[in-house]
């Protein structure tokens, strides 16, 4: 999926005297596959910047295109439909529901087909070596192996695109090589875009492109082998 934005905008505070603009005026596009990083000083705007591109937020003002369509021109429904179906998201943290066991936890995006998709979800957990933990719950499971079943979560609808928000920072450095390669597979299996916001430039340097961001804006994009 081809993302593109347009005199992107964000500010808090509109009313107060003191506005914030966390995004200013952000123009870019990564290509449909394209792996990107997205990196910069903490405050920088990145997670601002990943939540609006997975339409979980909106832009106060400027434009998202997401293969052409301009997204945020959709009601809610509309733009939740197309994160439903296109979009995957990775968090630093898991936000597993704690009610609910390890299968039931990566149905939930795909509740209404769960019984078409059961297969497919234990196949994945096959694939993670967590097949014998599916019934247990979140809170049974190390942090690692959270993630992991937050990573398939986020890959059941076959998205079109991944948003991966820190998504080892809260890791040990082999649990977090582990989640890397699952996530790094997983979106050349799905042929899908992958923009993943990190502090750690090994991690970065494994994409094809680095943008950096400072205070609102984005400052330099460089490919890999310019790192
Ligand atoms: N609801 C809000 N109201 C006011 N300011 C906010 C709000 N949410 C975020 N901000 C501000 O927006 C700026 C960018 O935040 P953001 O979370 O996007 O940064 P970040 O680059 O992801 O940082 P980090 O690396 O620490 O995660 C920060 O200054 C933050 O305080
Ligand atoms: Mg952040």
């Amino acid at each position: 999926m081809n993302i593109k934005t347009k005199n992107l905008v964000k500010s808090y505070d509109k009313k107060k005297s003191h506005g914030i603009e966390v995004l200013k005026n952000i123009n870019f596009e990564i290509k449909s596959k394209e792996k990107v990083a997205l990196i910069g000083p903490s405050g920088a705007g990145k997670s601002t910047l990943v939540h609006i591109l997975g339409l979980m937020d909106r832009p106060t003002s400027g434009k998202v295109y997401l293969d052409s369509v301009d997204c945020f021109a959709g009601d809610s429904s509309y733009l939740c439909n197309l994160r439903k179906k296109k979009i995957g998201f990775l968090f630093q943290f898991h936000y597993l529901m704690p009610d609910f066991t390890v299968l039931e936890n990566i149905l939930l995006p795909v509740w209404k087909e769960k019984n078409i998709k059961f297969r497919e979800a234990q196949n994945s957990l096959r694939k993670i070596g967590l097949l014998h933990r599916q019934d247990h719950f979140p809170n049974e499971l190390s942090g690692g192996e959270q993630q992991r079943v937050a990573l398939v979560r986020a890959l059941i609808n076959n998205p079109k695109v991944i948003f991966a928000d820190e998504p080892t920072g809260n890791l040990d450095r082999v649990t977090g090589l582990e989640v890397e390669s699952l996530l790094f597979e997983a979106s050349l299996e799905l042929g899908s875009t992958l923009v993943l916001v990190t502090h750690n430039y090994e991690l970065a340097s494994k994409t094809d492109r680095v943008i950096k961001m400072v205070d609102g804006n984005i400052v330099k994009s460089f490919h890999k082998e310019n790192l």
